[in-house]
């Protein structure tokens, strides 16, 4: 029995030792320790031992199991550590691999222009306000002493939703003066960016969607000369030093005086080129003193109170500021285009 014993050992943990897979360490597993295995055959055989001779024996066999069973904890573990290593291997990952470049894209030139008029004003104390692009023709039109019959409120300019022209999308940012002027205490300093739609067709310089910048000042002592100083301020921060501006007289319902300011020609400096279609000059925005029927409307005193307001065509200041040459460059979205900026 003894020899029997040391054989079993011998033979199964040569055996364990050789384990190449998990079901074959169960199997081996069963061979000698289950229930018809050969150390519990072995045991079964204790009860024909005289009782002196059966510690001694009962002894060597539970060193036998206790071998058998710390070989096959063994054997598992190696197991287990080489299926790791293995699966390690299998997804194991290159990272010197050079990457997929992913396209990385960026600001568009209209939003680049928009982003440096925005700091223009915030840093002069200005709030940038958003607004509605679905208006009432009351805060469009009424508001801003357009009364009925205005040219601008037909329905060939003009994108309404109702039959009695109360609702529209927005023509003009101005608007957003009267807005402003029933919502914020005075005084007030704020530019307020958006899209605007008018009944135009498309070409190189029209497009029924556009965006404006507004811009308006209420306070107190306020003049044609702090709107002019600062409008050219504005030009000479976006289009550099020394940007030679002109003042011309202009009509629009809520400001009075009015004006339009031109931008001298970047490209020929004044002489005429195409770019400006001989001009020299290239229009920009219109501007004027807030008319005193639009303050009274809000409720301002215009013998207290007196402001001016702006709006600026931004597709036209982007076109200028970065050379395009075509509006519709500007909304078509070719990346080839917009690569440039
Ligand atoms: N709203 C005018 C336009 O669209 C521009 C403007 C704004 C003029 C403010 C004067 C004052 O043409």
């Amino acid at each position: 029995m003894k020899e029997q014993l040391a054989k079993i050992k011998s033979e199964a943990l040569a055996a364990f030792g050789a384990v190449a897979s998990p079901a074959a360490l169960d199997e081996l597993r069963v061979k000698y320790l289950g229930k018809k295995g050969e150390l519990t055959a072995v045991l079964k055989q204790m009860g024909r031992l005289t009782p002196e001779e059966r510690p001694a024996m009962g002894a060597l066999a539970n060193e036998v199991r206790a071998a058998l069973e710390g070989a096959i904890e063994s054997a598992s573990k190696k197991l287990e550590a080489s299926a790791m290593e293995a699966r390690l291997k299998a997804e194991a990952i290159d990272v010197t691999v050079p990457g997929k470049p992913v396209k990385q894209g960026h600001k568009h030139p209209m939003y680049s222009a928009l982003d440096e008029i925005k700091d223009i004003f915030v840093g002069m104390g200005f709030t940038v306000l958003d607004g509605p692009e679905v208006e009432l023709a009351e805060l469009n039109f009424d508001r801003l002493n357009a009364e009925e019959g205005h040219p601008s409120r037909d329905w060939s300019d003009t994108f309404y939703f109702d039959e009695d022209s109360r609702v529209m999308l927005r023509s003009q940012t101005s608007p957003m003066q009267v807005r402003a002027m029933d919502t914020m205490p005075l005084p007030i300093r704020i530019i307020a960016p958006g899209r605007v739609y008018r009944k135009d067709e498309v070409d190189a310089t029209h497009s029924p969607m556009f965006h404006q910048v507004e811009g308006m000042v209420i306070d107190k002592n306020v003049t044609m000369a702090d709107l002019k100083g600062t409008l050219n301020l504005l030009a000479e921060e976006l289009f550099g030093k020394g940007t030679v501006t002109r003042f011309r007289p202009h009509h629009f319902p809520f400001t009075e005086p009015s004006c339009e300011m031109d931008v001298q020609c970047h490209k020929c400096g004044g002489a005429g080129c195409p770019t400006c279609k001989g001009e020299g000059w290239i229009e920009l925005l219109g501007a004027g003193m807030i008319h005193p029927n639009v303050l009274r409307m809000a409720g301002i005193d215009p013998e207290e109170w007196s402001g001016w307001a702006f709006g600026m065509g931004l597709e036209r200041t982007a076109m200028r500021r970065f050379k395009i040459a075509d509006l519709r460059l500007i909304f078509e979205n070719d990346v080839r285009f917009l690569e440039q900026f």
